[in-house]
C-alpha cells in the first residue's frame, strides 16, 4: 500500500466513523423528540378537547382551510383551530374554558377585544336597524376622518382587504390604461386571483406563476413578481415602465417584519412618479398601527393609492381604498356640484358591493377613527416602544441561551426571524417555531393569526408572555427541540 493509499484509507475510516456518530446522535435525538412530542400532544389535546371534537364533528360539512393548513403527519393530532367562545380586553376564552392572553386577531384589535367604546357604537347602531340599501348615515364622516388622518384625498369602502386591493388595482389600470402590475415576493395582498402569484424560478425575465391551483396562468401574464427591497427590482420596473399600471407594495411584509426598506421605497416612489405608474401601498396591517398616517407617514413616502382594513373596522369586516383623486375618480366620475353646469368628467370603472358601507362597519369605524384622532400619534408611539422593549428582552434571552431564534418588530407587530443559514434549515426552524406556538397555546398565550400587541395588554401581560416563552423554550430543549445551532 502506497503512502497516498494509506492516507486515503485513514481519511475514509474517519469519515465513516463521523457519519456513524452523526447517525447515532440523530437517532437518539429523534427518539427523544418523538417521546417528548407524544407526551406534549397528549397534554395539549386534553386541554383543548372540545375544540378538537367540534372540528371533527363538523369536518364533513364545514370545508375549512384553517383546520388542515400545514398538515403534517407528526402533528396531525393537534392540527385543529382553537374555537373561541368569548373575548374581552387582552384576553380570550376558548370553548373548553381555557383563558388566553390574545396576541392574534390578524392585526384587527389595536385596542384589544371588545373595547367598550366600539361595543356601545355597535349596540346603538343595532338599535337603529341595519339599512342596507340606503346609504349608511356615517359613511361620509368616516371617509372624512380617513382623509384627515392619512392625507389621502378621496376614500371608498369595500368589505375586506382582498376587495380593497382588487379595487385599487382596477382603479390604477383604469386610470393608466395599462394592464401589467408589479408586486413583491413574500407580500400578501389577500386572496383574489390577481395577486396570488409567485415568482417563476429560473425564468430569464421576471415572470409570475399562480400560487395555487384554480388560478388561470393567463392572469399571471400581467404580473411581475420581484425581489422586495432589492434595488435591481427598480431596474426591472424601469424596463417595463410603459406597460405597468401599478406597483403594489406591502411596505413591511407581515412575514418579514425585519425588512423595512425606506430608501428602496423612496426610490420606488421617484421612479413610479416619473413613469406615471400608480404606487399602491397595501396598509392593511401597517395602516393606523405604525402611525396614524400608516407606513406612508412613517417612511415619508406618499403613495397614489392605499388600501386599509382590519383596525378601522373595529372588529367589523371592512376594506378601504383611499388615494389621489386622479385614481379615485374612477369610482364615480369625480367632483360635481348641484345648481351649475358641472358633471362627473372622469372615466369610470366598476366598483360595487351589497354590503359595502355596511351600517355596523361604518358605526364602528367612526368611533375607531374618532378615538385615534383624539389620542394622536402618542398612542402608536407608546405601543411601538413597548413592543420594541418586549422584543429586545426576548432577543437578549435567546442570545444569552444560544436559542436559534430571533424576533423582529415593526411598531406593534412582531414575528420570528430565521437565523443563520435560513435556506438549508428553513423547514426545521419553521417546524420548531410552529411547535413553540403550540406550547404557548398550552400555556394560555394565543399567537395564532399574527403577533400583535394592543393598548389593552398590560405590563403584567407582557411579563406573562415572556415567562411562557422562556418556559416553553426550556421544555422544548429538554425534549430535543430548538437545540440546533444555525450559525
Ligand atoms: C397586507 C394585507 N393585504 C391584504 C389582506 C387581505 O385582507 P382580508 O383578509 O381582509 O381580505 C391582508 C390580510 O391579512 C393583508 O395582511
Amino acid at each position: 500500500m502506497t503512502k497516498r493509499q494509506r492516507r486515503l484509507r485513514t481519511k475514509n475510516l474517519l469519515n465513516s466513523n463521523k457519519k456513524m456518530n452523526r447517525t447515532l446522535i440523530n437517532e437518539e435525538t429523534t427518539n427523544l423528540q418523538q417521546r417528548y412530542l407524544k407526551a406534549f400532544i397528549e397534554r395539549y389535546t386534553k386541554r383543548t378537547e372540545t375544540s378538537k371534537q367540534l372540528t371533527q364533528t363538523y369536518r364533513p360539512v364545514l370545508a375549512n382551510s384553517r383546520a388542515s393548513f400545514g398538515f403534517c403527519l407528526s402533528i396531525k393530532e393537534i392540527l385543529y383551530p382553537i374555537i373561541g367562545k368569548q373575548a374581552q380586553g387582552s384576553r380570550m376564552w376558548d370553548v373548553d374554558g381555557n383563558e388566553y392572553i390574545d396576541l392574534g386577531g390578524f392585526g384587527v384589535n389595536l385596542f384589544g377585544n371588545n373595547p367598550p367604546f366600539i361595543k356601545e357604537a355597535l349596540a346603538a347602531q343595532l338599535e337603529q336597524g341595519i339599512q342596507i340599501s340606503p346609504q349608511a348615515e356615517f359613511a361620509g364622516e368616516v371617509a372624512l376622518l380617513i382623509s384627515e388622518l392619512t392625507g389621502m384625498e378621496r376614500v371608498t369602502f369595500l368589505n375586506s382587504g382582498t376587495e380593497a386591493v382588487m379595487t385599487a388595482l382596477r382603479l390604477a389600470r383604469s386610470a393608466t390604461n395599462r394592464y401589467k402590475i408589479a408586486l413583491f415576493s413574500g407580500s400578501y395582498h389577500g386572496h383574489s386571483d390577481g395577486t396570488l402569484m409567485i415568482a417563476h424560478k429560473g425564468a430569464e425575465n421576471p415572470r409570475a406563476v399562480p400560487l395555487a391551483r384554480g388560478i388561470s396562468s393567463n392572469i399571471a401574464e400581467d404580473v411581475l413578481v420581484l425581489d422586495y427591497g432589492n434595488f435591481e427590482s427598480l431596474e426591472v420596473i424601469k424596463a417595463y415602465a410603459s406597460e405597468l399600471a401599478a406597483v403594489l407594495v406591502e411596505p413591511v411584509q407581515s412575514r418579514r417584519p425585519e425588512l423595512q426598506p425606506q430608501a428602496f421605497l423612496q426610490q420606488l416612489r421617484e421612479l413610479t412618479q416619473e413613469s406615471g405608474i400608480a404606487l399602491i401601498f397595501d396598509e392593511m396591517v401597517t395602516g393606523f398601527r405604525i402611525h396614524p398616517g400608516g407606513a406612508q407617514a412613517w417612511f415619508g413616502v406618499e403613495a397614489d393609492l392605499a388600501t386599509y382594513g382590519k383596525i378601522i373596522g373595529g372588529g367589523m369586516p371592512i376594506g378601504v381604498v383611499a388615494g389621489k383623486a386622479t385614481y379615485m375618480d374612477g369610482v364615480d366620475g369625480g367632483m360635481w356640484n348641484y345648481g351649475d353646469e358641472s358633471y362627473p368628467q372622469a372615466k369610470t370603472t366598476f366598483v360595487a358591493g351589497t354590503f359595502s358601507k355596511h351600517p355596523l362597519a361604518m358605526a364602528a369605524a367612526r368611533v375607531v377613527l374618532q378615538h385615534l384622532k383624539s389620542q394622536g400619534s402618542g398612542l402608536q408611539q407608546q405601543l411601538n416602544q413597548r413592543t420594541s422593549q418586549f422584543v429586545e428582552t426576548l432577543n437578549a434571552y435567546f442570545e444569552a441561551n444560544k436559542v436559534p431564534l430571533g424576533v423582529a418588530n415593526f411598531g406593534s407587530f412582531f414575528g420570528p426571524v430565521l437565523l443563520g443559514n435560513a435556506t438549508s434549515n428553513h423547514s426545521t426552524v419553521s417546524e420548531n417555531i410552529d411547535l413553540l406556538l403550540y406550547h404557548l397555546l398550552a400555556k394560555g398565550i394565543y399567537l395564532r393569526g399574527g403577533c400583535f400587541l394592543s393598548t389593552a395588554h398590560t405590563d403584567e401581560d407582557i411579563d406573562c408572555i415572556i415567562h411562557a416563552i422562556k418556559d416553553s423554550v426550556e421544555e422544548m430543549q429538554e425534549g430535543g427541540f430548538l437545540v440546533d445551532s444555525y450559525s
